[in-house]
């Protein structure tokens, strides 16, 4: 590989870093070079920069960190317009900059080598600084690329995968715009909240000139679990959240549901997924005002172990065939998890990797609280499946989904390399 494959080292990174912050350039002007005063900090960090290149790989390196990662206690979630004018070359140097970038901080390393205070005086500081003296939280940083990144703008049509569109229209649907959708996202996912911040934060400071925040969420309390040693939480209803998730080690139910094949194309794609984001508002209210009983069937579990209605433990199947003694289903029809059990769905299985988000209160006095919903499977079809089947769900009746989203997310970029190389073919 050559030099300039590399993903670029701490010059390149802080020159775009101070251009566009001190003089406010726009994608053209982040081009020119021009002196940032870092010199002394870049001499005695590149030793550093190339081993940090070397190490340079996400998660198990075939896979982005953040899917099967064992779910963190914190997330901030930033969904990414380019901005108008630029160009295929400023998507790429972005997705350089931004991989270089995160890669150092997911080691809990600054993003830059002279980070926070090592750069000159006279000039912005590289890092923000807020994450200083914190360690790595097991930071993880995923990035996706929506639909619209895929029109005319970066010549990327031809490499669209198959079913990235902006998802349907589903029943119960009160989008709001503005909380929806993007050109690119990334999920920061860390047990400090602080941390998962930092990393947006730095993140979009890094895409000045060339990509803003269209909106953001930040989430705490997961509402999943991806491997078996983690305890099932509870999401803002108090139910038990992602007891039938699919876990890191069944790497069988991975392949056949979360990964992408490489016969499914585009050949950058293989090996990735497909991130869904959902912002369900959950009536509280309402939902803390209803019988017990009826909160355990709206789910199909007890609230208390999270057991099957059927019967047995958390961990028992359900047994959607058992009755009680009037010939009732003891797991309502209607309930959640039957109709997203994939017995209903054709087999079909998600990886459930969401948040609980509480944001302030309404005008009414209400908790503006809900369930930030993330998942990744195998193509954006599957879990358009699931959620139809849930038009009927009778935990319908306390949510409303406020704001939507979709992306590709590719594999781990090979070390030293971009997360966007495959998809820009360089
Ligand atoms: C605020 C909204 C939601 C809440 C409070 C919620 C809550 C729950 C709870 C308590 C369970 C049972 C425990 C478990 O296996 O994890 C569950 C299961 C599940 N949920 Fe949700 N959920 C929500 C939205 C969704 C959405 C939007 C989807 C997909 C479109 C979904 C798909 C599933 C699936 C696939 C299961 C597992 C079913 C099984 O295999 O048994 N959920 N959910």
């Amino acid at each position: 590989m050559g030099e300039n494959e590399q993903i670029p080292d701490a010059t390149g990174l802080s020159r775009r870093g101070l251009i566009g912050l001190a003089v406010g350039a726009g994608a053209a002007g982040l081009a020119i070079g021009a002196g940032s005063g870092v010199a002394g900090g870049v001499a005695l960090g590149r030793a550093r920069e190339r081993q940090v290149q070397d190490a340079a790989v996400s998660g198990d390196g075939i896979h982005q960190s953040g899917i099967t990662t064992p779910v963190q206690d914190h997330l901030h979630f930033a969904a990414y317009d380019m901005m108008a004018r630029t160009t295929r070359d400023d998507l790429a140097s972005l997705l350089q900059d931004w991989t270089y970038a995160a890669t150092r901080m997911m080691q809990g390393l600054e993003v830059s080598a002279t980070g926070a205070v090592g750069g000159s005086p006279e000039a912005p500081p590289d890092d923000t600084g807020e994450a200083l003296g914190l360690p790595a939280s097991n930071l993880t940083i995923t990035f996706g690329f929506g639909p619209s990144l895929f029109d005319d703008r970066f010549g990327l049509a031809d490499q669209r995968p198959p079913g990235l569109e902006r998802l349907p229209a589903f029943l119960g649907d009160d989008l709001d715009p503005e909380r929806s959708d993007g050109d690119l996202c990334i999920q920061a996912c860390a047990d400090d909240p602080q941390v998962a911040v930092h990393a947006i934060r730095n993140l979009s400071r890094i895409a000045f000139g060339r990509a803003r925040i269209r909106w953001s969420q930040l989430g705490f309390g997961r509402t999943s679990k991806t491997t078996s040693d983690q305890a099932t939480p509870r999401n803002l209803f108090g139910f038990k959240d992602g007891t039938a998730n699919i876990l890191a080690d069944d790497t069988a139910a991975l392949d056949e549901h979360v990964w992408v094949s490489a016969s499914e194309g585009p050949a950058w794609l293989a090996g990735g997924s497909y991130l869904v984001a959902r912002r369900i508002a959950m009536l509280i209210e309402t939902w803390d005002r209803t019988r017990l009983a009826e909160q355990d069937r709206v789910v199909g579990r007890d609230k208390a172990q999270g057991a099957p209605l059927s019967g047995g433990d958390e961990f028992t199947a359900p047994d959607f065939a058992a009755t009680d003694a009037a010939g009732k289903a003891r797991i309502d029809e209607r309930s959640h998890v039957r109709l997203a059990h994939p017995d209903f769905n054709g087999g079909i299985r998600i990886l459930r990797r969401g948040y609980n988000f509480v944001d302030g209160n309404t005008d009414l006095g209400r908790l503006n609280a809900g369930l930030f919903f993330l998942s990744f499977q195998r193509s954006p079809d599957r879990y358009i499946t699931v959620q139809r089947a849930l038009a009927t769900d009778a935990m319908g009746e306390y949510l409303k989904h406020v704001g939507s989203g979709l992306w590709a997310v590719p594999p781990a970029p090979a070390p030293g390399r971009s997360i966007g190389a495959g998809v820009l073919g360089d």
